[in-house]
């Protein structure tokens, strides 16, 4: 193959159509790019051939019928026809944890392993799964063994490229994050992978940061873990602004107005979930950890984060007193507002301790009650699924507010005070003004936004 003419118009693999590989690949496809969306997985690129995203993402499903029109986008389950047909070939699958926590890297292994043998003319192989610095490494390494491409000196004998570009979307938001980033991070080793991946964005028009492999790896987990770092900070202050008094979210203000701070994620809450920040934090830490790196700083993120969930029950069993019998309605089971997924999901912790309490709950959620319906099948009388928040309070004790689904803040709120037995909210996401739920007749809990006096302490004085 003439490398001249993939270098003219090359094609894009994308290798994984989950969370991350399907927008990129429609992303790609809608800045005119010929891409194929590649996916081992048969039903799942049945399902997206049909036009039907295989989860919720907001705009991905208009995205995907503009895609399959133009012409541009192919999908098949056979990663190594893929492989053979593209030049540019995006890795994007899944990364999950192994118990010790390290990542588990072994799709990133297959697919190396498939690319050696498929290599039929230059390659650009592109990290965008999340990964522990050094990976590419070793996909440059397994690719060279598997396509016995090493000759008896141990050099390499043909032509590849490992890069790195970290993707930085976020859930609910992926499209936005795709067309307008604030930034594309890139690692190479060579001119060639430089340049293709620069005219690839370029028309992006935000600033790209080239660097080295290990770099552009690594810039990716700090990401995640620097921003973990924010929320257990800001969930931290939470616990001390009820005690003495104070309203986290002028905390947060206060300080995020300062440019060197910043007032993003800085939103206490319930904790992190989703299926990123806990397992990036944990393979971050085994990383540091395997390099003799002292990561304490980042066990005790992970402490408060794991206590949230027991905190909260506690102010719910607070607000409500006994638990056994107490009929909760549930507001919200995703992670966060804007997906329907529940992987590592705070909320759906919350669900299971309460129900391990004996409480009897009614649960709404605009996009995740089927995912959580197969996980946790409805048991009468004691969790059931509804249609609306106005169903799940219906004769409820107390309503809980988990996720920050934007309609939750549009509640109306005396209708629920009509519906509910006790009008009593827990607001697990300070998604309420809290000033309204009390002028409309609630007592209403929420997270280090108090306005209680402090609790008075006597405080040693002197040595
Ligand atoms: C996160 C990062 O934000 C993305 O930049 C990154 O690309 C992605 O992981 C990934 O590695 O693929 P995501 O997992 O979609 O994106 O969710 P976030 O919006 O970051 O929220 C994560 C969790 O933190 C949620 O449970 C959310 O409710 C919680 N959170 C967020 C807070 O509790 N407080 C905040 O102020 C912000």
């Amino acid at each position: 193959m003439s490398d001249q003419s993939s270098f003219d118009k090359p094609r894009l693999a994308v290798l994984g159509l989950g969370h991350v590989g399907l927008p990129t690949a429609l992303g790609f496809v809608e800045l005119g790019w010929e891409v194929i969306g590649a996916d081992d997985d048969a039903s799942k690129v049945a399902m997206i051939q049909s036009g039907q995203a295989p989860f919720y993402e907001p705009g991905l499903n208009d995205l995907l019928a503009r895609g399959l029109a133009s012409g541009r986008l192919t999908l098949c389950h056979c990663v190594e026809e893929a492989v053979r047909a593209a030049t540019i070939l995006f890795v994007c699958v899944g990364t999950p944890q192994k118990e010790t926590g390290e990542a588990d890297l072994s799709q990133v292994e297959a697919v190396a392993r498939v690319i050696a043998r498929n290599l039929n003319g230059y390659k650009l192989i592109v990290e965008k799964s999340t990964v522990p610095a050094i990976t590419a490494q070793w996909i440059k390494k397994t690719v060279a063994r598997f396509a016995k491409l090493v000759d008896a000196t141990g050099r390499q004998a043909a032509e590849f490229d490992v890069a790195s570009n970290p993707e930085f979307l976020q859930e609910g938001k992926a499209l936005e994050n795709i067309f307008h980033p604030d930034r594309i991070v890139v690692g190479v080793e060579s001119e060639r992978a430089r340049a293709l991946l620069e005219r690839l964005y370029h028309p992006l028009g935000c600033p790209i940061l080239f660097t080295n492999v290990s770099t552009a790896e690594l810039t990716k987990h700090a990401a995640n873990v620097f921003l973990s770092t924010k929320i257990s900070f800001i969930n931290m202050m939470a616990d001390l602004c009820e005690e003495v008094g104070a309203d986290v979210t002028q905390v947060a203000l206060g300080i995020g107005l300062d440019p060197r701070i910043g007032r993003a994620f800085l939103n206490a809450g319930i904790g992190f979930g989703g299926y990123c920040f806990p397992k990036d934090l944990r393979a971050f830490m085994y990383l540091a950890k395997e390099h003799g790196v002292d990561c304490g700083l980042l066990e005790e993120v992970e402490n408060l984060n794991l206590q949230r969930v027991a905190l909260f029950v506690k102010k719910v069993r607070q607000a409500v007193w006994v638990l056994q019998g107490k009929k909760l309605a549930v507001l919200g089971l995703a992670f966060k507002g804007g997906t329907d997924d529940i992987r590592e999901s705070p909320a759906l912790r919350i669900v299971k301790a309460l129900l391990g309490e004996g409480a009897r709950l009614r649960v709404h959620d605009p996009k995740a009650i089927e995912a959580t319906r197969q996980e946790l099948p409805p048991q009468a009388g004691c969790l059931e699924y509804c249609p609306s928040p106005y169903e799940a309070a219906r004769e409820a004790h107390a309503l809980l507010i988990l996720t920050d689904w934007e309609e939750y803040r549009e509640l109306d709120l005396a209708r629920l005070h009509e519906l509910m037995e006790v009008p009593v909210i827990v607001d697990g996401r300070n998604l309420l003004n809290a000033e309204a739920a009390r002028s409309a007749g609630f007592e209403y809990v929420d997270i280090g936004r108090s306005s209680a006096p402090p609790r008075l302490k006597a405080y040693r004085s002197g040595p």
